[in-house]
């Protein structure tokens, strides 16, 4: 079934199949729509370009108003750690003051991109700031200062690509979530 993919063959194994992700990210949508109050409104903060394809299957899963908004900020170049610098490269479209703002992040690794993003977001005056993220690498954590209120899978530190994560922009469109082989980027 997996095995027919076109980067099947990189991949030294994979760690969380299309069915995993599909009934946990159903879970998550519960979750999350039980912690909000039924009428109001949500922020839905996708950190691009990672989360994308999250963003879009959880917000399907989510059973409130929900209104989509993007922003990207980077922390890494085309190698495998973190810089430590988070540039922002897209801004929010939307005014977030008063508002409930959800970010959505495909991983949290070092803490340090959502650690800024969060700091930076409560400067706005919104009415809440949740967190989810679907992986997160406990053993890599930097930040300590910041914690996901919902997250999808604990990880090991393996460099994960799939389902959004990318090795120098590749494996995005990869339907579940592998470990890529090391000598393809060591
Ligand atoms: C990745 C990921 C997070 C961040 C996590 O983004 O999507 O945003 O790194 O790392 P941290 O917890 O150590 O800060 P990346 O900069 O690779 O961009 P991308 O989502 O466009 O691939």
């Amino acid at each position: 079934m997996n095995g027919d993919n076109i980067y099947s063959a990189d991949l030294a194994e994979i760690i969380i199949t299309e069915d995993e992700l599909k009934k946990r990210i159903k879970e998550l949508g519960k979750e999350i729509t039980a912690s909000y109050n039924p009428e109001e409104e949500i922020v839905m903060v996708c950190i691009l370009r990672g989360a994308v394809m999250f963003m879009a299957d959880l917000a399907r899963e989510i059973n409130l108003h929900v209104v989509f908004d993007f922003m990207d900020c980077s922390s890494y170049g085309e190698g495998t750690t973190s810089s430590g610098v988070v540039r922002i490269i897209k801004d929010l479209d939307e005014n977030i003051e008063g508002r409930h703002v959800l970010i959505v992040e495909d991983i949290m690794d070092t803490g340090i991109t959502l650690k800024y993003v969060v700091e930076m977001l409560k400067t706005r005056n919104p009415a809440s700031i949740k967190i989810v993220t679907l992986l997160e690498k406990p053993e890599r954590r930097v930040e300590k200062h910041i914690e996901a209120d919902f997250v999808g899978f604990e990880i090991p530190n393996k460099f994960v690509v799939g389902y959004g994560l990318d090795f120098a922009e590749r494996y995005r469109n990869l339907p579940y979530i592998g470990v890529l082989k090391e000598e393809l980027y060591s």
